[in-house]
């Protein structure tokens, strides 16, 4: 895997004065969606996932202002915000927490950008488990930067984004998205080590996988990773990694227990706890598994692992519903389609599918039409390729380093 670590070693001191770009438009940076392949819950406990973006936007615009404040507007959202400079003021529960929230981290950083106003427009699907929350955060963190004519590196503009939504908006997500939505590259997968945050482009088109394409489909379900559930399934972990760390001192977190050594903690830990670690331990297994059949073009073992994450997931992590057991159950009895699983954060959202390309428009009537009946419900389904991660649209300008970094 490629290692790159420039943490806060890499900040330049920003500028006194805004940026503009050389015909005077406003900075605007772009971000994708992601979904994620394999890998679930498992990034804040030293794991794997495999990760890629999608062609979902987000649009961060920022234009200075000439006094002291900060605006907040969105042609998504009715509810607009005005904050001085100084304003510390905690979050509001409203979607500019998301952009605040990273402001707030830049200032932690002494960085201090001139007052501006700040524009937020896009397409991804809100509460769907495509990232729509990491999405807003990097746009809002690349855009921030080139307008105070800062570079920081892909893993800084990723961990600040991350922070914001873990300590702004208290949603104790991982790293996995701000992370892909940054560094993705088009035509690939991204294989992240959540440790050491090393991280792997995995090619989608060698052998039979040329001929496959990501299918994803909205059950419509909502879910919000801020609620409950997330939280409950992070402390299960806890409990069941401090165990492991005391009877292994050898191993740091569950990145590196085996399924003999936590089998052998069994009975120290209750029930939940040990099937939540062991969905953890087998998923970071068949993520490795992944890169191997990515690596050989094989859709056949691909599909299979996908299929076995989502056991795992719906058994052992107890993070599926029914609609979407159906929409999975549904898809891997169709032509073409090479496996399914729940993908995101879990209790709902959508399935990610690995499907042969030419099957891929009846692939998606026959499971819509499925689901209607089952449910009532209209499924969104989107056919994805891999897009590039988070991009500077005036990238003419100052911060061009996550673009180089990942080029
Ligand atoms: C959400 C979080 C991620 C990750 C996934 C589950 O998307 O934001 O950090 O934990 O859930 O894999």
């Amino acid at each position: 895997m490629a290692a790159e670590k420039n943490f806060l070693s890499s900040i330049s001191h920003p500028s006194a004065q805004p940026s503009s770009t050389a015909s005077g438009q406003p900075l605007h940076c772009v971000a994708p969606a992601r979904v994620n392949l394999l890998g679930e819950h498992t990034d804040y406990t030293g794991g794997l996932v495999l990760p890629m973006a999608i062609p979902f936007e987000t649009h961060a615009t920022i234009s200075p202002r000439t006094d002291n404040f900060y605006s907040f507007t969105s042609e998504l959202f009715p509810d607009a915000i005005t904050l001085t400079r100084e304003d510390r003021s905690p979050a509001r529960s409203l979607w500019a927490d998301y952009p605040i929230g990273v402001l707030r981290q830049l200032q932690q950083l002494g960085i201090e950008p001139p007052a501006f106003d700040f524009h937020l427009s896009g397409n991804v699907p809100f509460a769907a488990g495509l990232s729509s929350s990491a999405s807003v955060e990097v746009a809002s963190a690349m855009a921030m930067l080139a307008f105070t004519g800062t570079s920081l590196s892909i893993e800084e503009i990723a961990l600040l984004s991350q922070r914001a939504e873990n300590e702004y908006v208290h949603s104790p997500c991982g790293i996995m998205d701000q992370f892909v939505i940054t560094a993705a590259k088009a035509g690939h997968a991204l294989l992240l080590n959540t440790r050491d945050l090393t991280y792997e482009h995995l090619p989608m088109n060698k052998g039979a996988l040329a001929d496959t394409q990501i299918v994803v489909c909205n059950s419509m379900v909502k879910h919000s990773v801020a609620t409950g559930e997330y939280r409950v399934r992070r402390r299960e972990l806890e409990e069941g990694q401090t165990i492991l760390r005391t009877t292994f001192p050898g191993v740091r977190d569950l990145g590196d227990a085996t399924l003999d050594q936590l089998n052998q903690c069994q009975h120290q830990m209750s029930h939940e706890a040990f099937i939540r670690c062991r969905h953890v331990v087998t998923e970071n297994a068949r993520v490795r598994s992944a890169r191997e059949s990515m690596f050989s073009g094989d859709p056949v073992s691909l599909g299979q692992l996908m299929l076995q994450a989502h056991v795992s997931y719906r058994d052992d992590f107890a993070a599926s519903c029914e609609e979407v057991d159906f929409l999975v159950d549904t898809a891997i009895t169709l032509p073409g389609c090479f496996g399914a699983r729940l993908t995101g954060g879990g209790f709902g959202g959508c399935t990610v599918n690995l499907v042969e390309r030419s099957h891929c428009n009846a692939f998606a009537a026959a499971l819509k039409a499925a689901y209607q009946q089952q449910f009532k419900i209209s499924a969104e389904i989107y056919l994805c390729d891999a897009v590039d991660g988070a991009w500077l649209r005036n990238a003419s300008l100052l911060n061009r380093r996550a673009t180089q970094e990942r080029a």
